[in-house]
């Protein structure tokens, strides 16, 4: 087990474009922008039960665990961090997808009056991402409440976040508003703003480069100086003995 980045990074050090792109913007500005109550979550499309939760109805929904990750974001940083919650799939079987419901697809709070960010054309808003059924029901997939024993700082994603372990950060999608089961495969806002760099899967694979940089080794937050080395980066973030099965057969370089 690696020992858990500081809690000072991973609430210093973040990615949140609605907020701003530098590192430091979602902290500086989250925290007094983003009203995280009332908060509701629709679940509507492919589903026999398409409802929306309060978010005071998740928080209850199924007992909160602390799990662990490694979140490796494309950017070729990593952080461990403990973060609370329960498995995604909890959620799911409680509004029973139908038969057609092959992709999830997650979009974002996206409020101007909230998020600065959003003046910026760098993304197309709402943030959207995608996962494949069986990628959204694995039990490592987790809907999170929380970090370090307490609830998530704005900066974070307030008040519930998608974690997915094996994926680059980016399919960790922040302050959760809509999740909605489709027939047809997602288009996520970085494939979107990047077709040429940013695929569906991002499953995080040392083999394939970024057009614009390599993701051999990635730079542990915290792990600074002239003398910190890099760590090679690991298939499926190093969670493949629990998810590579749902690949199998899959060209991971063509479908990255
Ligand atoms: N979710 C939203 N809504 N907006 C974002 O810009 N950035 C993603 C992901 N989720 C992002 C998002 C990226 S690129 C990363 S690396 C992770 O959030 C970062 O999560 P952290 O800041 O909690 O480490």
């Amino acid at each position: 087990m690696e020992r858990p980045t500081t809690r000072d990074l991973v609430t210093g050090y973040c990615n949140f474009y609605e907020f701003g792109t530098e590192k430091d913007d979602p902290p500086r500005h989250a925290p007094k922008l983003l009203r995280t109550r009332p908060w509701q979550v629709v679940v509507e499309g492919e589903v026999r039960r398409p409802r929306s939760f309060d978010i005071d109805e998740l928080l209850k929904l199924a007992p909160m665990e602390e799990r662990i990750y490694r979140l490796r974001c494309v950017e070729a940083w990593s952080a461990v961090v403990p973060w609370i919650g329960y498995p995604l799939s909890e959620l799911i079987r409680r509004v029973e997808p139908t038969g057609n419901a092959r992709y999830v697809e997650f979009a974002t709070l996206a409020d101007p009056k909230q998020m600065p960010g959003l003046r910026s054309r760098v993304l197309d808003w709402p943030y959207v991402e995608g996962l494949r059924i069986d990628e959204a029901m694995h039990p490592l997939t987790l809907l999170a409440f929380g970090l370090y024993g307490e609830l998530l700082p704005s900066q974070n994603g307030a008040p519930l976040r998608l974690v997915v372990p094996w994926k680059y950060g980016f399919k960790s999608a922040k302050s959760l508003v809509r999740i909605r089961f489709v027939e047809q495969q997602p288009v996520n806002s970085w494939q979107k703003s990047a077709p040429n760099e940013y695929g569906f899967y991002s499953n995080v694979n040392p083999n394939v480069d970024h057009p614009r940089w390599s993701q051999a080794s990635e730079r542990r937050l915290g792990e600074d100086g002239l003398f910190a080395r890099r760590r090679p980066t690991l298939m499926f973030n190093g969670y493949g003995e629990q998810v590579a099965a749902l690949y199998a057969g899959m060209d991971l370089k063509r479908l990255y």
